[in-house]
């Protein structure tokens, strides 16, 4: 599949656009350590155009968008941004030179607050020595407001959701007014709307003469928003190619290097006449904010049985992730309503009650909630079973191993082996890594929220093979996710939030995306009935 001469055929651009080359990459080598990550890869970009890249976990995007972006200043090639050659010592240094990048692991300031971040480095002094806090915050407020992006410039951004966190991000990078324009996975976490809203202002962009690199794992996207495609594989070039002469299947077969069968994987009908495992009654759950106390979540009631997958869908900020954190006191707000587990209730009011009582919880942010990034996977997968796995209080490391060796098999991990330390593993493979986490504890009920964010194609597929493994040997499993066909794929009944609220249960034969966008409608536009199916 090498076709490295469509890339750089002497040095033009090819197949050319009427844009200004803008940036070009020839022959980037980096490796860490032992590991290549780059074997030689070149890219190019010309003004005006959306160019995507694309490739399996770990194939090496974010290491190149690092590199040109000043992260990383030590590599073997070349880089040229309007035909002369730079090497950015750092990310000051590429800013400089026009080059922004919104990063695929959050690189927020949780401490301060969203208007702090946006402009950390480059404040608005007062008399050359003091921050200028109000132009800071009204900068801030004029920006959101022009990106139509409801937040507030002041809330701390420990207070905000992941989805939030990834809105300041962007709106950081398009305020440094950049003509390179690097977006490593912007919407992983975003609502459908708010995706929308993106590209509408990426096309803006683009139309104004901008160049926007563009890395996501949505094919979809990547084929309504590209002018040019390019697919990497092992850290190789495979092709560069127009995005008109392309489609779908010719790039999940350049990402993967073979044909990918699609797992349609109809499941036979979980048996629904079984006894509940989990239970949840009129859940509640109130939070506090600088604004005093606020209503997140109520009369939440669901079962899930045994072999069952329950899907639960709705907008960004109507509660998803807010029901799977009162289950298992993953919270600082109060929980109310009653949580039973075959049919007892029980008292959760910690993440360590929950584990006691066999519920794994797979959080959407592993950052803060799910990984040691600077130990090794197998401390990371082992950690919940250190203590079982121990003898006469001697920790079985042999024991450790081989269960970390056992998820990176199942789950197909790329690293260089067990003892690769987890905060260097590709964004995806940090995913599999959390996972592989939870399912050690062994767990009776588990909990998913957005499991394949980040996650390629090929191993998306074999999520869903895992989940459903999963359920056939019996686990009750929830399931959150943004993505309506992984919603619907995946659950034998989707549960739909809408403010805060249950708006209804579907079952599989009569969930639809129609009828999903329907219940999770905002009441006053379901109200008006400007939703219908
Ligand atoms: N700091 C590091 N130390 C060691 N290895 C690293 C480091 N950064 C990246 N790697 C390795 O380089 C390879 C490429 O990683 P990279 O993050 O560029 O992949 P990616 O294409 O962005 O994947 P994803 O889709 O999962 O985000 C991986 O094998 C990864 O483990
Ligand atoms: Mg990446």
């Amino acid at each position: 599949m090498q076709d490295d001469a469509n890339a750089f055929p002497g040095g033009v651009v090819a197949p050319l656009l009427p844009g200004a080359p803008l940036l070009a990459a020839k022959d980037i080598f980096k490796t860490f350590g032992g590991i290549t990550a780059l074997g030689g890869v070149s890219f190019d970009l010309v003004s005006g155009e959306i160019h995507s890249l694309m490739g399996e976990n770990g194939a090496g995007k974010s290491t190149l968008m690092k590199i040109l972006s000043g992260v990383y200043s030590d590599y073997d090639g070349t880089i040229k941004i309007d035909g002369s050659r730079m090497r950015f010592a750092s990310v000051r240094d590429a800013e400089a030179a026009g080059v922004a990048i919104i990063h695929q692991e959050l690189n927020l300031v949780p401490e301060l607050t969203v208007a702090e971040n946006m402009f950390l480095g480059r404040e608005p002094l007062i008399g050359g020595l003091f921050v200028d806090r109000k132009t800071c915050t009204r900068e801030a407020r004029t920006l959101l407001a022009r990106l139509g992006i409801a937040l507030d410039p002041e809330a701390r951004i420990s207070t905000l959701r992941v989805g939030e966190q990834q809105l300041v991000e962007i709106a950081k990078a398009l305020s440094l007014d950049a003509r390179v324009l690097i977006m490593d996975e912007p919407t992983s976490a975003l609502s459908p709307g708010e995706c929308e809203r993106l590209f509408a202002i990426m096309r803006q962009l683009a139309a104004s003469g901008v160049g926007i690199i563009y890395i996501s794992h949505r094919i979809d996207e990547v084929m309504q928003l590209s002018d040019r495609v390019t697919v990497f594989r092992d850290g190789r070039h495979v092709w560069t190619r127009a995005m008109a002469d392309i489609d779908e299947d010719q790039i999940i077969s350049a990402m993967v290097g073979r044909n990918l069968h699609r797992s349609e994987h109809a499941r036979d009908g979980a048996d629904v006449g079984r006894a509940a495992v989990l239970s949840v009654r009129d859940l509640a759950l109130a939070i506090s904010d600088r604004r005093g106390w606020k209503q997140v979540l109520r009369g939440v009631t669901f079962e899930v049985a045994a072999g069952e997958i329950l899907g639960i869908g709705g907008l960004l900020g109507a509660g998803r992730t807010e029901i799977l954190q009162a289950i298992t006191g993953a919270t600082e707000g109060q929980v109310g309503g009653q949580i039973l587990i075959e049919g007892r209730p029980v008292t959760v009011t910690s993440p360590v009650d929950a584990r006691r009582l066999g519920i794994a919880y797979v959080t959407e942010d592993r950052k803060v909630q799910g990984l040691h990034l600077h130990d090794t996977i197998t401390d990371n997968v082992a950690l919940p079973r250190v203590g079982r796995l121990a003898r006469f209080g001697i920790r079985d490391f042999s024991g450790e191993e081989a269960l970390a060796a056992n998820a990176v098999r199942t789950l197909g991990i790329r690293a260089s082996g067990t003892d690769q330390v987890t905060g260097t593993l590709s964004g995806g493979n940090q995913q599999k890594v959390v996972i592989g986490k939870c399912l050690a504890a062994d767990p009776r009920i588990l909990l998913l929220d957005e499991p394949t964010r980040g996650i390629d194609v090929g191993a998306k597929s074999e999520i869903y093979e895992l989940i459903f493994r999963l359920a056939g040997e019996g686990m009750a499993i929830v399931v959150v996710s943004s993505e309506m066909p992984e919603l619907l794929h995946l659950a034998d009944r989707i549960l739909v939030m809408s403010e805060g609220r249950q708006t209804g249960i579907l079952d599989r034969g009569m969930a639809s995306e129609e009828r999903i966008m329907q219940l999770a409608a905002p009441r006053s536009l379901r109200r008006q009935g400007k939703v219908t199916a």
